[in-house]
């Protein structure tokens, strides 16, 4: 390949057989990037099989070529455009593919998504959709093949286009174009199909070339993790490798995470040759700083207009290739760049096995060769960005005892760790402690509240309202007397959530929010009982006990159980 030309990474996913091949097999003859007489030979196999001659053959003679030790990697195509260079990557799906872009020895900077448009959306459309997700992959565009098999209809399109995009867009992906192509037919795929007068967009090879690139590395955000700091002749030398940006002498810089700021004194050279006030990523280098704080390995010297994000918790895709299991609640070693840190996994969100793109929500553990979504939490706050932002410092790898057991990427930070159940509906949020146990526990004589797992609750969700030391009617509602809020369960649902001051009671039973039942039982009841609500709610008065104890029925509705230590093994409570 021509060193000076731009090169992008293309994936081709989609369902068995939808066309994958096909297509990247027009694209190479098309593009005239076969080996020479690949064409030829294919067709003349093709004939003494007594078999149709079929593009996707051409990736097979591809191949054949490769294992020659003729081109390059094996797993990888290559064709060019008057604009630049493609290098596709095909047949994901398998495990191989995940573990490899997640590790990094891939990368797909955009993707075609290929739908038959006779057989419509399929299972792996959507996981494929979903891998789509999983790696932070924004630039896609879903084409639509075999429209020769029906008619090149503009109806049945719109229907696969719509019902996609509702999927897609779910996940967080927005697919850029769909293109109805027939790729054996070679319809919208070099030039614009004649059978197709409705589409107004480009054909396959034209749209590829406007997928745009990122930026090249050295025109992105400065990020410089520290590798090591140098005592000499009394100078501390800051050394490492710039992984993006470019870093200029008397920058303004910020060290992250400790947060400081100072400016590039120097940049640091061996012989004069080398000599130079600019240096950017891909070279190491050692710089010393005004202000010499005591840095140490790991922090991240970066420009202040754009800093890295700095949490001890994050979310992450991770491809576990451990020998033990993935399990919460067990300390291993994050590594980010220079940074190393004891981490534990706080939440398993979702499970993929990589062979077959099944997912598990709210799995327990991580087995070898499975996907996960998950939430580390580490010691202390690091400095990293979002894979997606920046492929260095938004990659990761785990290391259990002493080998390296997975390889993930940041997918985000978690805005807000969910700790206790609520019920929601727009902006209006009442924290439900009625579905915790109360338990008297023999060993301590004394009676503990148990949180449940905290969980959010919409309109339309059902709720559990039988617990081991609760249980609610069909009908009730719950009042938060300290926000001023009730929440209406109705046939076992979330029904609405209103303001007290627009509540009108209806016959059913209340309880308070953390689930005592409240002496209601006619309007006038209620009427009386707003009117001491502000006593009832002003705990520092020892008038407050008296309104509870006149109001509050604590066992209508629940129990206390026993228990003889909080392990004891009725309890399988879990956070
Ligand atoms: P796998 O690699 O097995 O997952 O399949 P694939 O997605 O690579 O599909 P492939 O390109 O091998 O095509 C599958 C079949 O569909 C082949 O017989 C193709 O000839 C046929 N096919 C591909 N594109 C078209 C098309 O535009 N129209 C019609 N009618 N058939 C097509
Ligand atoms: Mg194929």
């Amino acid at each position: 390949m021509d060193a000076a030309r731009e090169v992008l990474n293309i994936v081709v996913v989609g369902h068995v057989d939808h066309g994958k091949s096909t297509v990247i097999g027009r694209l190479l003859y098309d593009t005239k990037s076969l080996p020479e007489g690949a064409i030829d030979r294919v067709k003349r196999i093709s004939k003494e099989k007594g078999k149709p001659f079929e593009y996707a053959y051409l990736l097979d003679a591809f191949e054949e070529e490769q294992k020659q030790g003729i081109t390059i990697d094996t797993t990888q195509l290559q064709f060019r455009t008057d604009k630049r260079d493609y290098v596709i990557i095909d047949a994901p799906g398998h495990k191989e593919f995940l573990k490899n872009m997640i590790s990094g020895a891939a990368s797909a900077e955009a993707a075609l998504l290929i739908i038959d448009a006779n057989e419509g959306i399929q299972e792996q459309s959507k996981r494929h959709g979903y891998i789509l997700s999983l790696l932070g992959i924004q630039k896609a565009y879903v084409l639509v093949n075999k429209m020769d098999l029906i008619d090149y209809s503009e109806d049945k399109f719109n229907e696969i286009r719509n019902d996609m995009n509702e999927f897609l867009n779910n996940l967080n992906v927005f697919p850029l174009k769909y293109i109805p192509i027939s790729a054996f037919f070679g319809e919208n795929m070099i030039v614009k199909s004649d059978k197709m007068p409705w589409y107004k967009g480009e054909p396959v090879l034209t749209a590829i070339d406007l997928f745009e690139k990122e930026k090249g590395l050295e025109g992105r955000a400065l990020r410089f993790p520290i590798q090591d700091v140098y005592k000499f002749d009394n100078r501390r030398i800051i050394a490492g490798r710039i992984e993006t940006g470019t870093l200029k002498k008397g920058d303004e810089v910020l060290i992250s995470p400790s947060n400081k700021t100072t400016k590039v004194k120097s940049i640091e050279y061996w012989a004069d040759k080398d000599q130079t006030d600019s240096v950017y990523a891909g070279m190491s280098v050692g710089i010393t700083v005004e202000d010499e704080f005591f840095n140490q390995r790991g922090e991240f010297i970066v420009h202040p207009t754009a800093a890295p994000l700095v949490s001890d918790t994050f979310k992450a895709n991770l491809f576990w290739m451990g020998k033990k299991e993935l399990v919460k609640n067990k300390e291993y070693k994050l590594k980010l760049v220079t940074q190393e840190v004891e981490c534990e996994i706080h939440a398993i969100s979702k499970v993929i096995d990589a062979t077959n793109l099944e997912t598990v929500e709210n799995a327990s553990q991580v087995k070898t060769n499975d996907v996960a979504e998950v939430i580390i939490k580490t010691k202390r706050p690091i400095s990293f960005d979002e894979f997606k932002n920046n492929q260095v410092t938004g990659r990761f790898v785990l290391v259990d005892g002493y080998d390296v057991s997975g390889g993930g990427i940041v997918s985000g930070l978690v805005t807000e760790i969910q700790t206790t159940t609520q019920f929601i509906n727009n902006e209006l949020k009442i924290t439900a402690n009625c579905f915790d146990e109360y338990y008297f526990i023999l060993s301590e004589g004394s009676i503990r509240r148990i949180e449940a797992r905290p969980r959010i609750f919409k309109v339309g969700d059902v709720i559990p309202t039988a617990g081991k030391t609760y249980d609610y009617p069909e009908n009730f509602d719950v009042f938060d007397l300290k926000a001023k809020l009730a929440a209406k369960i109705r046939n076992f649902k979330l029904q609405d959530l209103v303001p007290l001051s627009e509540y009108t009671f209806e016959s059913v039973p209340v309880i308070d929010s953390k689930g005592s039942y409240i002496k209601i039982a006619s309007n006038d009841d209620y009427v009386n009982f707003k009117h001491d609500l502000e006593l009832l709610t002003n705990w520092e008065n020892k008038k407050s006990a008296l309104q509870a104890n006149k109001w509050l029925d604590f066992s209508k509705f629940r129990t206390i159980r026993y228990i003889g230590t909080l392990e004891a093994d009725d309890m399988d409570y879990s956070i």
